[in-house]
């Protein structure tokens, strides 16, 4: 496995993306964790140093663990990585150069195993690369050469062969860098000699493994929620523990069309997999009832998400494990130099709350995996392609999309115009394209005609977004007829709503979901 030191660079998680995808385990630990002691208990058999918002030159900037370069792995440095390591080393770093961000063209200098299958001929021996440096190195270290140049960076690439220590200016990680993922497969398979055998299937045999010696004859409990997470890492359990494992599907009424009941056969008819399911809408309408404040609508849904799990598990007669699907974006410790206090802008809803109450352990099958990882293992457990590409769908699920009071009606026209737009979508092929696409139904009535009748109706937004990670986003550029089509159909199918607006916020200043 390879372990990258994390020095806050907003694009890190990128590099073990491209680590895993040639099939090589790494994980993310932030540099001031990262000393002898951890590295030597932790084993790499290579090292990548991520970049940094910091400076180099700055009094008081970070630097890696002088073990990094003592433990007799190959190291990697990237940006800031490669810049702490020439100086770390005994080079310079200056400020105050010229700046480079954005596209560069970098020329080969010296053959190096760094560029195996780079810099053809056809290429005219340059590669593409995206460089965002404000800061440069100015004096090499000893040991080193010069393997690639750009412009305004002399030392776009650095070498030291023998001790396997090689630092790139660009980002290698980006997609902007189109042979990036190339170079950093060669440094970890061709250098650090790694096999590339960390797969999808590898996953599952040591995941399977994992679970049965931390639960072994216990109990465990597993709450659905109807995602791709919890679902996948409920497959994934069963296999494991079988009997042992007992799932919960709260069913709060609150789920798009269809969606409940695609769970409960996915579960029991395509698994066999014995599923306790609450039929709990009427509690989550009733409490929701004069509710408006969105706030409040979180609040009392995940309060009452847990008193209904927390009583289901006890008819289950005690359980000793508590089952989540978080992933490893949740788990990354991050590094800020800020220490700015985050705002609360929504609480989240999740069951996070419920380890703490409930007194279980946690079992956390897939806090090593990235989101698409995740499907991937879903897709190797057998769940249908359609479950496993689902979109991400919030925890207080449609009352969130229902601005205003949420009454059963207006979750059924919402369930009805949603589901319309979602089968447009898919018809034209671009499910897969946006990263999430919902309906949300404003409590604001309009005046329309309908064949000689006057209409007074409710308005429906349309959402498309397209986003990483859900942090920030971009409206969906839809073509103006295919919007045209949502609006002609909704309007004519679903009763009550007589007007179809698109949103085209972006987030931020906007947020994905409305509340
Ligand atoms: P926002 O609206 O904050 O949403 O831009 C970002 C992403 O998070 C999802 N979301 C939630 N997911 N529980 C969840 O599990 C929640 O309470 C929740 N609220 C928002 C949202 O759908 C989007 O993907």
């Amino acid at each position: 496995k390879a372990l990258i030191i994390d020095f806050g660079s907003q694009v890190t998680q990128l590099i073990a993306r491209r680590l895993r995808e040639s099939g090589v385990y790494c994980e993310i630990h932030p540099y001031n964790k990262a000393d002898a002691g951890f590295i030597k208990a932790y084993g790499p058999k290579a090292i990548i140093l991520s970049g940094s918002p910091s400076s180099v030159p700055k009094a008081g900037s970070p630097r890696a663990d002088a073990f990094v370069f003592e433990a007799g792995v190959p190291v990697l440095g990237i940006c800031y990585g490669q810049q702490i390591m020439m100086e770390q080393l005994g080079g310079k770093v200056e400020s105050g150069h010229h700046a480079e961000f954005g596209r560069a063209h970098i020329s080969l200098k010296a053959q190096s195993r760094l560029f195996k299958d780079m810099f053809g001929p056809e290429d005219n021996q340059t590669e593409e690369v995206w460089m965002s440096h404000g800061d440069r190195v100015t004096k090499m270290a000893d040991g080193f050469e010069i393997i690639a140049v750009s412009e305004n960076a002399p030392l776009a690439v650095v070498a030291d062969e023998t001790r396997n220590f090689y630092g790139t200016q660009f980002h290698p990680e980006v997609v902007h860098t189109p042979r990036g993922a190339q170079m950093l497969k060669n440094f970890v398979h061709d250098i650090a000699g790694m096999t590339g055998d960390w797969t999808m299937a590898a996953f599952r045999e040591e995941a399977v493994k994992a679970i049965r010696e931390q639960v072994g004859d216990g109990k465990v409990i597993c709450g659905l929620s109807g995602g791709v997470d919890s679902s996948v890492a409920a497959v994934l359990l069963h296999e494991a523990i079988g009997e042992q494992l007992t799932c919960v599907f709260v069913d709060t009424g609150l789920m798009r069309h269809g969606e409940a009941d695609e769970v409960v056969t996915l579960f029991k008819d395509h698994y066999n997999i014995p599923l306790v399911h609450v039929d709990a809408g009427d509690i989550f309408f009733k409490g929701l009832d004069g509710v408006s404040d969105p706030e409040k609508k979180r609040k009392f849904i995940g309060g009452a998400f847990i008193d209904i799990f927390e009583a289901e598990a006890k008819k289950v007669g005690g359980a000793d494990f508590l089952a989540q699907g978080t992933l490893y974006p949740d788990v990354i410790e991050s590094v800020s130099f800020d220490g700015s206090n985050a705002v609360t802008i929504k609480s989240h809803h999740n069951v996070g709350g419920l380890p703490a109450r409930m007194k279980m352990k946690l079992v956390e099958p897939l806090r090593e995996l990235f989101k698409d990882e995740v499907r991937e293992l879903g897709r190797e457990l057998g769940l249908p392609e359609a479950f496993v590409g689902r979109h991400p769908f919030p925890g207080p699920g449609l009352a969130i999309r229902i601005p205003g009071e949420v009454t059963r009606e207006r979750v059924k026209v919402l369930q009805l115009a949603d589901a319309i737009y979602l089968d447009e979508i898919r018809k034209a092929g671009l499910y897969d394209k946006i990263w999430q696409a919902f309906a949300v139904l404003l409590p604001v009535q309009t005046v329309g005609v309908m064949g000689d009748e006057r209409t007074y109706d409710n308005v429906l937004a349309l959402r498309a977004v397209n986003s990483t990670d859900g942090m920030t986003a971009d409206y969906y550029p839809y073509d103006h007829s295919f919007l045209g089509r949502c609006a002609t159909r909704i309007i004519n199918e679903v009763r009550g709503v007589n007007r179809v607006v698109y949103d085209i916020t972006s987030k931020p200043p906007g947020t994905i979901e409305w509340e």
